[in-house]
């Protein structure tokens, strides 16, 4: 199978029904509407008290939310615990440089693609990378030990996504053919916003802040129940925060969905 059949398999476009996607645009809009407003009357004055977020107010178990999250309601922040989780800062600087360096030779000689108007991904290139240096190795080693299971078993070639500053990925789910159910993902470059949004109940979402250096886990439910997005930067905000989006890459590691039941066909090679 070539890289493109697979990623076009990959990523199987999320069925949420239209309206209720307009309807949680629309509510989304709104509170963006009422930040911006709120950022232009502060505007001139000096030394504006920063304004509390409802991130900050809402608590999960008690406790208050990590900087890196928000979600619709404390069920849905308690229904996903374990399920997600973003370590910002898990790359230190030198290892954020030694990744980019070695991404960057490779992603330079593809063409970002802007094509096809039903496709999950906007403005990207891509490639699959099965041979790292050994400075890389250590780093992939790292988010193994972080996300996955020592019972797991990793797709063999790991997942290398360029987004350019207009770039954008659409709300879907990886295809349950090509993906177990672990995906842990290395951020570069710019800082960006992943929003989950339940397949059946679009009303119930969160929202990650994804730093460059960050790693960001979904697994189980997360994974399963709720597509996922990354932003375009006219929309990317963290609640009232804006987000300016500019060129981020993704190193995204997933594990292997697990053996083909009896009378089932046989899974694709893990290299895909
Ligand atoms: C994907 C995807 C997320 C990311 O390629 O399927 O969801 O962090 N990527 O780039
Ligand atoms: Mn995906």
């Amino acid at each position: 199978m070539t890289l493109h059949q697979w990623a076009w398999q990959l990523r199987a476009l999320a069925p949420i029904a239209q309206e209720k996607r307009r309807a949680l645009n629309a509510a989304n809009s709104l509170t963006r509407e009422a930040g911006l407003d709120r950022e232009r009357a502060n505007r001139g004055r000096v030394a504006a008290p920063p304004q509390p977020m409802a991130a900050r107010r809402m608590r999960r178990n008690g406790r208050p939310l990590p900087a890196w999250l928000r979600g619709s309601s404390p069920a849905v922040l308690s229904r996903l615990r374990g399920a997600v989780l973003v370590r910002p800062g898990f790359l230190s600087a030198a290892e954020e440089d030694t990744l980019s360096r070695e991404l960057e030779p490779e992603l330079r000689r593809r063409r970002y693609e802007y094509d096809h108007w039903d496709a999950a991904i906007h403005g990207f290139r891509e490639t699959e990378k099965s041979r790292w240096s050994q400075a890389s190795r250590a780093i992939l080693q790292r988010v193994q030990a972080a996300a996955f299971s020592p019972g797991q078993t990793l797709l063999s070639s790991v997942h290398v996504l360029d987004l350019d500053a207009r770039g954008y990925i659409k709300p879907h789910v990886d295809s349950v053919k090509f993906c177990g159910d672990t995906i842990a993902g290395l951020s570069l470059l710019s800082t960006s916003v992943m929003r989950l949004v339940h397949t059946q109940e679009p009303g119930h979402w969160l929202e990650l802040l994804l730093e460059p250096g960050s790693l960001y886990i979904l697994r189980d439910s997360a994974r399963y129940d709720f597509s996922h997005e990354i932003l375009r930067d006219e929309e990317s905000f963290f609640g009232e925060r804006r987000i300016p989006r500019s060129r981020r890459i993704s190193v995204i590691c997933r594990s292997l969905p697990e053996g083909p039941g009896p009378g089932e066909p046989p899974q694709p090679p893990p290299a895909c």
